[in-house]
């Protein structure tokens, strides 16, 4: 049993089966659907998918001060380091490393992941996305920022995840008709639809994407911000 909380927008926090809690593209800050009264008081696991404000924002404040091991591609980790946070595990698309009871696969992801440093934009490496697997042998995709792409059936055969996160919002990533075709190729009977709603652009709804996977008894759970359920 997993603990899931929406944190708005891409923002998640995990708590696992051994109490671990992992948090995944951390922007609290400024992220307008952001709960109120919220408060992360530990982390044991932080991951990123990829560059942009709106999956790192909080990423080197929270790292420093809970000191999680950090995972991310090669490229953010060694950003990451260069502000001053430690314990990171960068990797690369194709590889699975371990952090405390989590393994975690990093997955492809069609986007871009350019870190906004200041004034600059600096290179990011590539968006990716994560298989997570649990203790339990149960295991769920996060897709991050992504257009829907036919090597998600690829993740399908090695990995059958039973849950996916897919983003919906359209306009920086895909919209429901394409999360629908990615929730059949990636096989998850419940998908929890993600980077919608939060800013007028983003118009992708839920209800939209639950009544183009109805016919393939795909469940569309829609969480609300905050609270927390239990998977
Ligand atoms: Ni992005
Ligand atoms: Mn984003």
């Amino acid at each position: 049993m997993i603990e899931i909380i929406w944190l708005g927008h891409g923002t998640f926090q995990l708590k696992l089966e051994s109490g671990e809690i992992v948090l995944i593209d951390p922007w609290i800050n400024g992220n307008p659907k952001s709960p109120q009264g919220f408060k992360i008081d530990h982390i044991d696991t932080m991951l990123i998918t990829h560059g942009h404000f709106d999956h790192v924002a909080d990423a080197v404040q929270l790292a420093k001060k809970f000191k999680p091991k950090v995972i991310a591609n090669f490229e953010i980790c060694a950003w990451l380091e260069t502000k001053g946070v430690q314990n990171t595990g960068g990797m690369n698309k194709g590889g699975s490393q371990t952090a405390g009871s989590l393994k975690v696969t990093m997955t492809h992801a069609l986007h871009s992941s350019g870190i906004q440093d200041g004034t600059s934009m600096l290179y990011g490496g590539e968006a990716a996305g994560f298989i997570l697997h649990f203790a339990d042998g149960s295991k769920a995709y996060f897709a991050g920022d992504t257009s829907v792409f036919s090597d998600m059936a690829l993740y399908r055969e090695l990995y059958a995840p039973d849950l996916a996160f897919l983003p919906i919002g359209d306009h920086y990533t895909m919209d429901p008709r394409q999360a629908a075709l990615a929730a059949r190729l990636i096989g998850a009977k419940t998908v929890i639809p993600v980077h919608f709603g939060t800013f007028p652009i983003l118009t992708g709804t839920p209800a939209e994407l639950a009544d183009l996977v109805k016919a393939d008894g795909v469940h569309v759970w829609e969480l609300q911000p905050g609270t927390a359920v239990r998977w």
